[in-house]
């Protein structure tokens, strides 16, 4: 513990992370504890469990949680640990039950979570003392946000702050289009600082910055005169549709802002054409920009006029980290005829693949003798709150378990 108190101690902000920050096997199982299992994480979009008994499976920190719909349509979470000796429960990524039956010895529990079958246990049995254990949940229009702390940070400023934002775009009037899974070679934390600038972007992401700003503020010191020009005429346009745009006061732990595209796009598409003809929501109008929404600690996403973007990360080891992208289009939308998954998911596929050779380079030269935390750049802004959110993460946690020590 010493050693990563020191770490943090000594650590710069507005500097990149000494390089066990992103290697050492101790730091990533502390990360899972005092972060993943410790704040708010991406679980899913509602629309994915429109059924009663469907369910979804997602991985927070050491926790496989399942996410699902019960019979008069509440959306629970538990964790996925069979209360009689530890066994998954639901070992796939989805799927729709009556009962959530451990494939093991079949102990059975209901959607609600309590146990209704367990055999051969005696008859001084109590069932009731082993039901399913719940995890926070919040749904934010659609967006579902669990915590696996007993204690959950506060919800509600993120809720109050970025529902505006979102809700024109009716997540919750969705379908999945498309589903990617990469593996990274490459630390979480990597993966999020290469994702939180685009500093990059004009020399790795030809796809993605047709349409793309990569100026991050409406204000931005660097912005041309182009997007000097362009900012306000959006602005009256987002304003007169009541769509709120500015960006959200949501310091280190997230971040909501409407920004245009550029060269005339409408969407984030390789020539900025529509993805998807319905338009989400009530939109009558294609040409909104989009909604870019980040939340602590690997959260982020698009919100257009015709489709969503949800990314999360999921850290599997100080080495490796897995990127799930979900594209999301209007319920009633029609494959083949309101949208082509290629013409849809081309942009962001590109832009995964490129990312992950950055954050895999990045990766491997922090391993080096002559590494040193090195400053982030003025656009690199979203990585000197994210750094600075981590390391008080880590160090509240450490203090934490020093006091429930000397108890
Ligand atoms: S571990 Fe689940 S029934 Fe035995
Ligand atoms: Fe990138």
């Amino acid at each position: 513990m010493n050693h990563i108190e020191n770490m943090l101690k000594r650590r710069k902000s507005g500097f990149s992370l000494e390089s066990d920050f992103y290697h050492d096997q101790a730091i990533f199982d502390l990360e899972m504890k005092a972060i993943f299992e410790n704040d708010w994480v991406f679980g899913g979009n509602d629309c994915e469990i429109p059924k009663p008994g469907d369910y979804i499976t997602a991985t927070i920190g050491r926790n496989s949680i399942i996410i699902v719909r019960d019979q008069q349509e509440q959306i629970h979470a538990y964790l996925n640990s069979c209360r009689h000796r530890g066994s998954l429960i639901c070992t796939h990524k989805k799927g729709n039950a009556n009962q959530l039956v451990c494939p093991y010895h079949q102990w059975t529990y209901g959607l609600d979570g309590t146990l209704k079958h367990a055999g051969e246990m005696g008859s001084d049995f109590d069932p009731t003392q082993y039901s399913l254990k719940s995890v926070s949940l919040k749904i934010l229009h659609g967006l579902i946000y669990v915590c696996i702390s007993k204690t959950p940070p506060d919800f509600e400023n993120f809720k109050t702050q970025v529902g505006p934002y979102i809700k024109p775009h009716q997540p919750f009037r969705t379908k999945v289009a498309h589903e990617d899974n990469i593996i990274e070679d490459a630390n979480w934390k990597l993966v999020i600082e290469n994702n939180r600038e685009c500093y990059h972007c004009a020399g790795s992401h030809p796809e993605l910055t047709y349409s793309l700003t990569a100026f991050a503020m409406p204000d931005d010191p660097r912005g041309d005169s182009f997007f000097n020009e362009l900012m306000p005429k959006k602005i009256k346009d987002w304003e007169k549709l009541g769509l709120p745009h500015k960006p959200v006061p949501g310091g280190e732990k997230f971040r909501c802002i409407r920004l245009p595209f550029i060269n005339d796009a409408l969407s984030m598409t390789v020539d900025g054409s529509l993805a998807c003809r319905k338009l989400l929501g009530d939109f009558t109008e294609a040409d909104l920009g989009s909604v870019r929404m980040f939340h602590v600690p690997g959260n982020w996403n698009h919100f257009g006029s015709d489709y969503i973007l949800h990314a999360s990360v999921t850290p599997l080891s100080p080495d490796q980290t897995l990127l799930t992208t979900k594209w999301l289009v209007h319920e009633d939308a029609v494959e083949g005829w309101d949208y082509d998954v290629e013409h849809l998911t081309r942009v962001w596929k590109a832009t995964n693949q490129q990312d992950a050779i950055l954050a895999h380079n990045n990766h491997l030269g922090t391993k080096s003798v002559g590494y040193e935390p090195g400053p982030y750049a003025q656009s690199e802004f979203m990585l000197t709150d994210f750094t600075n959110w981590y390391a008080k993460m880590m160090e509240n946690y450490l203090v934490n378990v020093k006091n429930n020590e000397d108890l």
